[in-house]
């Protein structure tokens, strides 16, 4: 991690977990044990714990994001919430093209897209998660399939829109398995996003990207990982649920 150019951010992704009485109790004890850290701190939470856990967060160091957009303004979309009404209640990220919707619910390169931009439009910061199933790793086509969902996420992206997206680079077959990549096969495919960017863009943006790694990050693994020079964070499913295990991740993004 290159902390001269760049800000770390550790981000819980709390998927389908928590119903706001119990979002609260979890708040309540994360507060405490992160509030030193030298990283940004994200909880991304479902979107009925939102206005608990921003009202919860208010004045402390932790920042809550959603964990999905729709990428219309407003309209006939039964069941779906905009980005503008993320924004309106206080929400500043917004997780988008994550595994598991790209696998259950049909995220497309191109869903992907179209939701990035509606985060960036509403003035939220995207983290857009890309990553290989085993399959495609051990077919070798990892770094093909990152650099299309990279590429296509990115479309029609101006280099000034970049400051509001984080890449997470995670291994579907990491997810939930307790299998993590290692620190060198982390920081090899955080790298290749880095020189995507600078190919798409420049030197300059793609230096000041941040790149998170995701996927069975834990307490044990997770200071080899976030001492990676090209790994400048982490998006957490199971370990941010528990406030101690979540602040050793905190705390090691140092
Ligand atoms: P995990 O999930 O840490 O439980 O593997 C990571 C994620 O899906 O963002």
């Amino acid at each position: 991690m290159n902390t001269n150019k760049r800000h770390a951010v550790i981000a819980g992704n709390w998927k389908m977990n928590k119903t706001p009485s119990e979002a609260k109790i979890l708040i309540n004890e994360l507060i405490p044990v992160v509030k030193n850290a030298e990283c940004d701190v994200v909880i991304c939470v479902p979107f009925v714990d939102l206005a608990v856990a921003i009202e919860a967060t208010r004045g402390t160091n932790i920042k809550v994001g959603a964990e999905n957009c729709h990428f219309a303004e407003s309209g006939a979309y039964t069941g779906e919430i905009s980005a503008s009404m993320l924004k309106e209640i206080g929400t500043e990220y917004v997780v988008i093209g994550h595994s598991e919707r790209r696998q259950y619910f049909a995220e497309t390169n191109e869903t992907v897209n179209l939701r990035t931009k509606a985060v960036i439009a509403a003035d939220m910061t995207a983290i857009v998660c890309v990553g290989e199933v085993l399959a495609e790793r051990e077919n070798n086509t990892t770094a093909d399939v990152v650099t299309t969902q990279t590429k296509k996420a990115l479309e029609g992206i101006s280099k000034a829109d970049l400051s509001k997206i984080i890449i997470a680079y995670e291994p579907v077959w990491a997810i939930g398995t307790g299998k993590t990549a290692t620190d060198e096969q982390a920081a090899e495919v955080c790298g290749l996003i880095r020189n995507i960017v600078k190919e798409l863009y420049d030197n300059d943006a793609a230096e000041a990207l941040t790149v998170q790694y995701g996927g069975s990050m834990n307490p044990k693994n997770a200071a080899g990982l976030l001492s990676m020079e090209d790994i400048d964070g982490g998006l957490i499913g199971g370990a941010s649920l528990k406030a101690d295990d979540f602040a050793v991740i905190v705390e090691a993004a140092k």
